[in-house]
């Protein structure tokens, strides 16, 4: 007797449809093929032990269970309910095709509890795109699995309580659904900062454009405050995102337990001492890395230079393609990362600025310093902004006036509905072929550009990065075409290429 029952496979953050056929037939043995992994093959010893300890018989025949297709690896503990399942069904002491319209998966311990597994979220939305009726999973996993419409969640404790829930004779109590999606909130606000509007401006033109922002500027004068509250001023996620994001923290087992999608962009501060593994993903079995947590959010890397060479090195291409390539010898995965990079510095390793007064050795330490950053990786972030320490006499006074994240934010999700109508993408993700589509400058202000080019030293690879930023300030004031004023702004945010060329 043949049972099927389907189960699925997590490749990356994507899941795979998995059969898992179980074959009872005369003979002694227990036999699992089609590429499992040394968790599923030790799934046996909980099954059975699990089955004999809920009061089912064990057929005492040839079992076989094949994991098919048998090309694609099945790893961890998530097959023990499918099979056990499998197993009752085969040797009849459940109804054949009692489970056929859903997916089942779970880990069971030696009594029978279903033990929660990981990469629910996906798996359910497997599920609904393959027209299931429904998913089996763990009870503990049921309301991460409820963040998908339209589809049948089964959550169960035991293996008991399932059995009987689909034979009719007790129903599993469902909890409440939680709403989801829920205002955007949060204790950081943009009207904390005093002062600082240059860098408030070029904090909402980044946003706006999805472009990524060094900040520059001494100890103390509000850099990581600014950062900090950058994702209160980006759009909420469109529905797609939420779940895209929430898939990666689901596939880690980091599921939010308030049993929420992720509906604000994630804001990740990695320390500088981070590995390039912990950064970008990667490991035997591959994971996802800080950039992938942070995918459409914020990827915050403050004390830039800190960073080993190595590490920033491994951020361009994930930077460049929004995702995340890692090659192992059982295949390849991809992990998305399209973020918003913000950076964070201090002009000299010292700290303060480097002046006239400086020593010949602060000078030296401070060319050594600003050499960790390669210029592939500069070419990168669009933004580069000085932000200099607002006096204690501003920062004491009583008179406050500051605009609140929420006003800011208006104007930002604006400026990208523009951009979204016009070109179907932010302008930071532009080609450069796209470049000179969308962001044409006419006669005048493009021999203003030149102008400006030859007075102040500006480099040919700058400006595709300056036309760039024009376009979404252009974009932010609802102008169609690039005018000299938008560009005028844009050369000034320039300041690490200002500052290196001062050093040489
Ligand atoms: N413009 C400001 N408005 C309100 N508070 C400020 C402002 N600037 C600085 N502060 C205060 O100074 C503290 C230090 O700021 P922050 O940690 O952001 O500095 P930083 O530039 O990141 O410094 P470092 O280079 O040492 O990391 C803030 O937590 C805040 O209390
Ligand atoms: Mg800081």
């Amino acid at each position: 007797m043949i049972e099927k029952i389907t189960g699925c496979a997590l490749e990356g953050i994507e899941s795979h449809k998995v059969d898992i056929e179980v074959n009872i037939s005369r003979g002694a043995k227990f036999l699992l093929v089609g590429l499992p992994d040394n968790a599923v093959k030790e799934s046996h010893f909980r099954i059975l032990a699990a089955l004999k300890n809920n009061g089912y018989k064990i057929p005492v025949k040839e079992i076989i269970i094949n994991l098919a297709p048998a090309d694609l690896k099945k790893e961890g503990s998530s097959y023990d309910l499918p099979i056990a399942i499998g197993i009752l069904c085969a040797s009849e002491q459940l109804k054949p095709g009692l489970f056929k319209d859903f997916i089942v998966m779970g880990e069971l311990s030696l009594d029978g509890k279903l033990r929660p597994v990981k990469g629910v979220l996906s798996m359910t939305i497997k599920a609904k795109q393959m027209g299931m009726k429904g998913i089996v999973v763990p009870q503990e996993n049921a309301n991460e699995a409820r963040l998908v419409k339209g589809i049948k969640i089964v959550g169960a404790c035991n293996l008991k309580e399932l059995i009987q829930h689909f034979q009719g004779t007790k129903e599993i109590l469902i909890k409440k659904e939680t709403e989801v999606i829920k205002p955007f909130n949060s204790y950081l606000d943009f009207v904390d900062v005093i002062g600082q509007q240059i860098a408030k401006r070029a904090i909402e033109i980044a946003a706006a454009g999805g472009h990524n922002i060094l900040l520059i500027g001494p100890p103390g004068s509000g850099k990581s405050m600014l950062a900090k509250r950058i994702p209160t001023i980006l759009p909420n996620l469109t529905e797609k995102e939420m779940l895209e994001t929430t898939k990666i923290y689901s596939y880690l087992g980091r599921f939010n337990q308030k049993n929420k999608l992720i509906y604000k962009p994630p804001f990740r501060n990695p320390h500088h001492t981070i590995s390039d593994v912990a950064l970008v993903g990667g490991g035997s079995h591959p994971k996802p890395g800080e950039i992938s947590l942070a995918h459409n959010g914020v990827l915050f890397l403050d004390e830039l230079p800190e960073f080993k060479r190595k590490v920033l090195e491994v951020l361009r291409q994930p930077l460049e393609d929004g995702q995340v390539t890692i090659s192992r010898a059982s295949g390849t995965v991809n992990f998305p990362s399209n973020l918003m990079l913000v950076a964070a510095m201090n002009p000299t390793p010292d700290g303060g600025y480097f002046s006239a007064s400086s020593t010949r050795q602060s000078y030296h330490r401070t060319q050594q310093y600003l050499s960790k950053l390669s210029q592939p990786l500069l070419d990168r972030i669009d933004l580069q902004i000085e932000v200099e320490s607002v006096s204690i006499d501003r920062l004491t006074s009583l008179k406050r006036e500051e605009e609140n994240s929420e006003s800011i934010r208006k104007r930002v999700q604006k400026a990208r509905k523009v951009q979204i109508s016009r070109q179907s993408k932010i302008n930071a993700q532009l080609e450069n072929n796209e470049i000179n589509k969308y962001c044409n400058l006419n006669e005048e202000t493009l021999s203003f550009l030149r102008n400006a080019s030859l007075k102040l030293n500006i480099s040919a690879r700058s400006f595709s990065r300056i036309k760039k930023i024009s376009r979404t300030i252009a974009d932010l004031f609802a102008s169609k075409n690039i005018e000299i004023e938008h560009v005028a702004e844009a050369i000034q945010y320039r300041s690490l290429e200002r500052l290196k060329q001062f050093l040489n």
